[in-house]
């Protein structure tokens, strides 16, 4: 089991009224103390990240640059005059710095509900050590609640959700409110599996990453964090 360390610096007070949004704020901030200076770190996609971004901006002078993990994110970063580097010239990077849909006690998580965890993952990959940021919303004794994110290649999303309702999920092809395909940055499409209870994640993470077709799972198990900060009502927890 990890340990659980209370940030010492929380108090109640300030905390008990915080929403949503603030609490993703709060360990935006938080984890800004584990960004190394003049290094190139990685960095991920989503509201959190997007907070965390924010946070970047603040240091961006303490730090080289930063590999991005969306289109989405190399926009937010080049906006704040952080130098953003293609990961092809970039072998490795200290830290990835992301948020999750779920994570459990081990540090597992699902990813790819902003669509964007093939680059992710791919991030993660050359990471030294994956932080999660994310508020308590988000933890789970068992991955699966949140439908799991899995980006096809577009001529294989039916031959694929076949494979996926065999092994009794019921994938929905992810498209916007207009009712048009999501199209993701790797010009993909997105299958959404709910019903699944995942309770060996490297085990399915493996097996549904061979099915012809499938560009990346959503399920993060090989490259499960390292560090979880997670905001709660009594502050942020670090989880390792
Ligand atoms: C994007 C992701 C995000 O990390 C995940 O969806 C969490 O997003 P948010 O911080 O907005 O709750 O995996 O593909």
């Amino acid at each position: 089991p990890l340990s659980i360390t209370p940030d010492s610096q929380s108090t109640f007070k300030a905390i008990k009224i915080m929403n949503q949004n603030e609490l993703k704020r709060l360990v935006a901030q938080k984890a800004i103390e584990y960004v190394p200076h003049n290094t190139i770190i990685g960095v991920g996609t989503g509201s959190t990240a997007d907070l965390f971004i924010d946070e970047l901006a603040l240091i961006k002078d303490k730090i080289i640059g930063a590999i991005a993990s969306s289109e989405r994110t190399k926009q937010r970063l080049e906006g704040h005059g952080i130098q953003v580097f293609d990961v092809n010239e970039v072998e490795s990077v200290p830290v990835y710095i992301d948020g999750a849909d779920e994570i459990d006690t081990e540090g597992n998580m699902i990813k790819g509900g902003g669509a964007a965890h093939t680059r992710e993952k791919i991030c993660a990959s050359i990471a030294e050590q994956f932080i999660c940021i994310a508020d308590a919303s988000k933890e789970v004794n068992i991955l699966g609640t949140f439908p799991l994110p899995v980006e096809v290649v577009p001529l294989a999303r039916e031959a694929v959700a076949r494979q996926l309702s065999d092994l009794g999920g019921r994938p929905v092809w992810r498209k916007h409110a207009d009712g048009t395909p999501l199209i993701t940055d790797n010009g993909c499409h997105i299958l959404d599996v709910h019903g699944l209870s995942i309770n060996e994640p490297l085990a399915l993470e493996i097996q549904l990453s061979i099915i012809p077709g499938v560009l990346t799972v959503g399920i993060f198990a090989q490259n499960a964090a390292d560090i979880a900060l997670i905001a709660t009502a009594e502050g942020v927890k670090t989880i390792s």
